[in-house]
């Protein structure tokens, strides 16, 4: 069952955005509220697991019994999770990591001079893809967040990434991704399979992923 499988694992989870400043008052950031990787927090804590929560900036409050690591940029979120990464036994990438950080931060807020302005941005570390590199023996569960071509580009990323699983939503489809109280997802595996999870409310979408995973390593497959 679930809880057998999850029971006493050490797992790390990302939740949320990242926010990557431009300055002492801005930054650039996307919409990730953090609710998907907290729900998956807290179902993990339900069936026993032990869960470091790597989160960006949200509004949520953490649920008890979890440790929290706060950070706020993609490089902070790199940091975090390499330092963990070596104790765990699962890791579930759910955070919205900022692929591009502005190049330069400016000491003082930029003042409003140019009727133009031209920010050059840097690609951030890719988190996910260092955890594939440095792979000694744990499940990598990542997220895809896609608007079209799912199947493509969530099968790329799990080749690409070295993951176990990846955990594709469309984020153009109906209550599904950013923000939402509910998700739709399709979990691909390694070895070939797909399933499907309908929309449901975000814990009840975090419980089928947990599913997914137990009936595969807790079968004599393995
Ligand atoms: O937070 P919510 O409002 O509940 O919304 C949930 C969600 C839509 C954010 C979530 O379900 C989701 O899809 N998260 C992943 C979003 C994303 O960044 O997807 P991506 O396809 O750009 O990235 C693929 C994977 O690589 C992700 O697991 C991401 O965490 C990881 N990544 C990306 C960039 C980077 N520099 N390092 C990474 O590890």
């Amino acid at each position: 069952t679930v809880k057998r499988w999850w029971q006493g694992k050490r797992v790390l989870v990302t939740a949320g955005p990242t926010q990557e400043p431009l300055d002492p008052v801005r930054y650039v950031s996307n919409h990730s509220s953090g609710k998907m990787g907290y729900a998956l927090a807290n179902v993990l804590r339900r069936v026993g697991a032990h869960v470091i929560l790597v989160s960006g900036p949200t509004a949520l409050e953490v649920p008890p019994g979890i440790t929290c690591i706060p950070v706020v940029t993609a490089q902070d979120m790199y940091e975090q999770v390499l330092r963990h990464y070596p104790s765990v036994d699962v890791v579930i990438k759910a955070a919205a990591v900022a692929d591009y950080q502005p190049l330069t931060r400016a000491d003082q807020k930029i003042k409003k001079d140019a009727d133009e302005m031209t920010i050059t941005f840097k690609k951030t570390k890719d988190i996910l893809k260092t955890l594939g590199e440095k792979k000694d023996g744990q499940i990598l569960i990542g997220f895809a967040a896609e608007t079209h071509d799912v199947d493509v580009y969530a099968r790329s990323k799990l080749e690409k990434k070295n993951l176990d699983y990846i955990v594709a939503n469309n984020v153009s489809s109906e209550g599904a991704g950013f923000g939402s109280d509910t998700n739709t997802v399709t979990i691909y595996d390694r070895w070939g399979g797909k399933v499907d999870v309908p929309l449901l409310p975000k814990e009840e979408v975090a419980y089928q992923i947990l599913k997914v995973v137990a009936d595969r390593h807790g079968s004599p497959r393995e």
